[in-house]
């Protein structure tokens, strides 16, 4: 699973478990008042989930969190599509954070240090994964598959350092996958400032 799938995952989770306590002041009966149909449509989403497992109680916050997904408050990004969410101003701050961290997790690994190693990775992984709606928006699908090798490198290299008897000649190959993504991505998209010798991406190429 990628970033983004996670990051979803957690999104969607979030509004069912943060309104589980408003249950009780949930709309009694389903088949009445003026949400009637919604509230139909509601209760045959939930249906076709099959969540049998789920106590009542537990589907009528189900039911709450998707009503309240279906008339609340659109998302930003269902607003105004050409909105930037994630803009080149957020691309070079996360890279500026993300340098620094994969040069820490190199010298980590370097000492033999894996709970560092480790740390590292994962801040590395979250970083660069919000990137994503970077390039989505822009539509470069080709950066988008950069960012998804990238992230594939640092979670196999994630899975390296979680076992108990780290296998140091498995490491090199991740982090040469690592690098290579980074600098593929910067040779087509980054470009430096001659003058001043800063990174800055390359609009000409979006
Ligand atoms: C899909 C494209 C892409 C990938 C993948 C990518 N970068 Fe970048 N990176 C950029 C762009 C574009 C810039 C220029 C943006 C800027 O700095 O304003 C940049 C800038 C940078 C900078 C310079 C920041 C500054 O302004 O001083 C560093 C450091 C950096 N990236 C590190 C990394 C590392 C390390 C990785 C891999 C783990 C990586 N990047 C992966 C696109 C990418």
């Amino acid at each position: 699973m990628d970033g983004v799938a996670s990051s979803v995952t957690a999104r969607l989770a979030a509004p069912s478990s943060s309104l589980d306590g408003a249950a009780p002041r949930a709309p009694r009966g389903p088949s009445r008042g003026p949400n009637a149909p919604l509230l139909a449509r509601g209760a045959r989403i939930v249906a076709r989930l099959r969540l049998a497992t789920q106590t009542p109680r537990q589907k009528t916050a189900l039911l709450v969190a998707l009503i309240w997904g279906l008339t609340g408050p659109a998302p930003a990004l269902a607003q105004d599509t050409s909105y930037p969410i994630f803009t080149a101003d957020h691309l070079d701050a996360t890279m500026k954070t993300l340098g620094p961290n994969v040069a820490g997790l190199q010298a980590a690994l370097r000492d033999g240090d894996y709970a560092t190693a480790k740390e590292r990775a994962i801040r590395s992984r979250e970083q660069l994964a919000v990137t994503m709606t970077f390039w989505r928006d822009h539509e470069r699908d080709d950066a988008v598959q950069l960012v998804r090798a990238v992230l594939a490198e640092l979670d196999a290299l994630d899975r390296l350092l979680s076992t108990p008897e780290v296998d140091a000649a498995r490491l090199e190959p991740r982090l040469t996958g690592i690098r290579n993504g980074c600098q593929a991505c910067h040779g087509v998209y980054r470009e430096q400032d001659s003058a001043t010798g800063e990174y800055r991406l390359k609009q000409s190429a979006l």
